[in-house]
């Protein structure tokens, strides 16, 4: 990791939400060999702190909090902390997030409820805090979305509702804070190897062959793919980007000639 000190986010501060595992880990990873500092947020203490060990055992600048997204107070008081110890805030990433399978009927009102707190409440949360702190202009807010925010699925109306509202919500953000030099992004992956949202989805080897042949270029993405796509719209190299959902999915979005969705 050293050799990448001086790498493309040399000097910035990421403040990274749902880090604890899967896709935002390797986000929070990749932004630190490239240079940031991260703090991190998830809701359990025990797995954030080894989060962020992985990145300092590596050489990199780190710190987790628990924090649940959910309740805006602890988020707000991870903000203020990060701030502390590092000054300044150039980089939100948004991707705490819940999902399981089930039908509309087989889901309470609370079962709904919860995933909609999590991902798109959540988001508003994370997005509306850390405003204050943003180093602006320059800052880049990215939300993590994904498929079913504009494919409906079965048994994923809490996903798809929830979602669909971190787009839009995008897209507001990105319009009202655009002229304070904020830009407003977010990433929809396609399904992606070694994450829990992907042993939720597709449990089984069949499962997993039925999705791939259903996509365009035939594969899972890896974190590492979302991870290069969430370092260039932290970069300059975006800096004209703003209230797009860009798409890193293999195109899983177009379907497959039948129509039917690849994923989500
Ligand atoms: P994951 O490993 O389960 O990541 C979810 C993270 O969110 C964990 O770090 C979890 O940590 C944290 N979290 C959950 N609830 C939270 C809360 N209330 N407050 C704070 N943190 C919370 O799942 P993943 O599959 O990598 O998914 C990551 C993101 O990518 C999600 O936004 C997901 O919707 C999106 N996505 C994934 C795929 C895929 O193929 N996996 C495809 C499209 C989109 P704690 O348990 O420690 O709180
Ligand atoms: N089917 C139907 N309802 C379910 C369910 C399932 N498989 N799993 C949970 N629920 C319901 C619960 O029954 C509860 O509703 P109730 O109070 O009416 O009984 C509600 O969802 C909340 O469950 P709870 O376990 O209290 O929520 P939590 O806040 O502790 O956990 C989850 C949130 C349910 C989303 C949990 O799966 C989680 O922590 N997920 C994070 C990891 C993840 O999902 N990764 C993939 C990201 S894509």
């Amino acid at each position: 990791m050293s050799g990448l000190k001086d790498g493309l986010l040399k000097g910035k501060v990421a403040f990274v939400a749902g880090a604890s595992s899967g896709i935002n880990l390797g986000i929070a990873q990749h932004f630190a060999r490239h240079g940031a500092k991260v703090a991190l947020i998830s809701r359990s203490a025990d797995k954030i702190a080894a989060a962020a060990e992985t990145i300092t055992a590596e050489g990199g600048e780190a710190f987790g909090q628990a924090a649940d997204v959910r309740d805006y107070a602890a988020v707000d008081a991870a903000l203020k902390a990060a701030v502390e110890r590092y000054g300044k805030i150039d980089v939100v990433l948004s991707g705490a997030a819940g999902n399981f399978v089930a039908p509309a009927l087989g889901m309470s009102a609370n079962g709904f409820k919860t995933v909609v707190d999590i991902d798109l409440i959540g988001t508003f949360n994370v997005l509306r805090a850390s405003f204050e702190h943003l180093n602006r202009p320059g800052a880049s807010l990215i939300s993590i979305t994904a498929g079913q925010a504009v494919r409906p699925s079965m048994y994923q109306a809490h996903v798809c509702a929830a979602k669909a509202g971190i787009n839009m919500l995008t897209k507001c953000l990105a319009m009202e804070w655009g002229p304070e030099g904020v830009r407003v992004n977010a990433i929809s992956p396609g399904p992606i190897a070694d994450t829990e949202g992907m042993r939720r989805l597709a449990p089984t080897p069949e499962a997993e062959h039925a999705i791939k042949s259903r996509i365009a270029l035939r594969d899972y993405g890896s974190k590492l793919d979302i991870a290069e796509a969430a370092l260039y719209l932290s970069t300059d190299s975006a800096k004209y980007i703003t209230g797009t959902i860009l798409n890193v999915d293999g195109g899983s979005e177009l379907g497959d000639a039948s129509g039917r969705a690849g994923f989500g």
